[in-house]
């Protein structure tokens, strides 16, 4: 028989790292605070609107008007960053998202309304033109169904020197087209907008975790799927590829999305560059906690936290999530 190689006395006992709540608070080596959390939220025309979004249990889309007093509460909560999407009527949609450059546009109009009311909130805009495609992809397509690169990063110049000029303090493009960061970097910088900073979706897969979002703002693709743009989810080493040249391009943050299925790519990305990474905790992961907790199956909050932990400690510096005024509603009263 082996001799066992740890015979008592012990003399490493991790536990004792772990004897009290006092103790534990000492040497925990990651913190999630409000800071940490950019609140995304669902928009559409109108006024004094509100509708349920039933694949995602406590979000709605809201006009406007009626965002602005949900704002009331996220700015005293301490919540210092939006992310507005837009709901828009086929009626506007086109082949070439003409209404996402629209200077009197929803988002436009959004961001204005925010601003005036709340200078301090930081704005993050979406740039891609899913929502005003009547293809319902993130490019243009052609006749023969090809996503068409350099024609859409033409229009997401437009769309982003647009959220610049209406007040947006990021333009986080989301589209994955190729060298996109680069044109729209000089957009802004040609449009005098040297200050507005881009946050590159730069590691974001073709996940099915974004159904509950396309049921949000019915921008799911008409035909076919996002893979020749989106990132396969087999794949890291392509990643870094991603951020490399997103940061060469001149982002200032990157993302890795979606969040839990993907930390190892948020770790790795943290650890290789030395730039901010977001993570954008989506639609379906939220969706999963929801229905899981709503059946009486786990503690919400209690997961919730976890998750969003989770990420601060694979080496995210903030958070995207629609837990945003949950979460911190919980860090208020610790
Ligand atoms: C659109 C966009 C998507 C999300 C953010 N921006 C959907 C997609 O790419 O199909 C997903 C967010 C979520 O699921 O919460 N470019």
């Amino acid at each position: 028989m082996a001799e066992a190689k740890y015979v008592l006395p012990l003399i490493r006992r991790p536990r004792r790292n772990r004897k009290s709540a006092a103790v534990r608070a000492m040497l925990s080596e990651t913190t999630l605070t409000v800071k940490d959390l950019v609140y995304p939220v669902f928009i559409m025309e109108g006024e004094n609107k509100e509708e349920v979004i039933p694949s995602m249990p406590g979000i709605t889309r809201k006009t406007v008007d009626r965002l602005l007093v949900e704002l009331e509460e996220v700015v005293a909560l301490g919540i210092p960053a939006i992310a507005p999407f837009p709901a828009i009527a086929d009626s506007k949609k086109d082949k070439k998202a003409t209404a996402s450059y629209d200077p009197n546009g929803l988002v436009q109009h959004c961001v204005r309304e925010v601003k005036k009311a709340f200078p301090d909130l930081v704005i993050m805009t979406d740039v891609a033109l899913d929502p005003f495609n009547s293809d319902g992809h993130d490019g243009i397509v052609s006749e023969t169904g090809e996503i068409l690169n350099d024609e859409t990063v033409e229009v997401l110049c437009r769309m982003a020197v647009s959220h610049a000029e209406a007040g947006a303090d990021f333009v986080c493009p989301s589209d994955m087209m190729d060298g996109r960061i680069g044109a729209i970097r000089e957009a802004l910088d040609d449009a005098g907008y040297e200050s507005v900073s881009i946050m590159a979706y730069s590691a974001k897969y073709a996940s099915a975790f974004y159904g509950p979002f396309r049921d949000a703002l019915a921008s799911a693709p008409k035909e076919g799927d996002k893979k020749t743009y989106q990132m396969d989810p087999a794949n890291s080493k392509e990643a870094m590829v991603e951020v490399q040249l997103d940061i060469e391009e001149g982002a200032d943050v990157v993302m890795v999305k979606p969040a839990s299925a993907y930390l190892d790519v948020v770790y790795r990305t943290a650890q290789t560059f030395e730039i901010p990474v977001s993570t954008y905790h989506v639609s379906g992961e939220y969706s999963m906690i929801m229905a899981a907790a709503l059946n009486g199956w786990i503690d919400k909050d209690a997961v919730m936290m976890e998750s969003l932990l989770s990420f601060k400690r694979a080496g995210a510096s903030f958070i995207w999530t629609y837990f945003a005024k949950d979460a911190a509603r919980i860090l208020q009263k610790k």
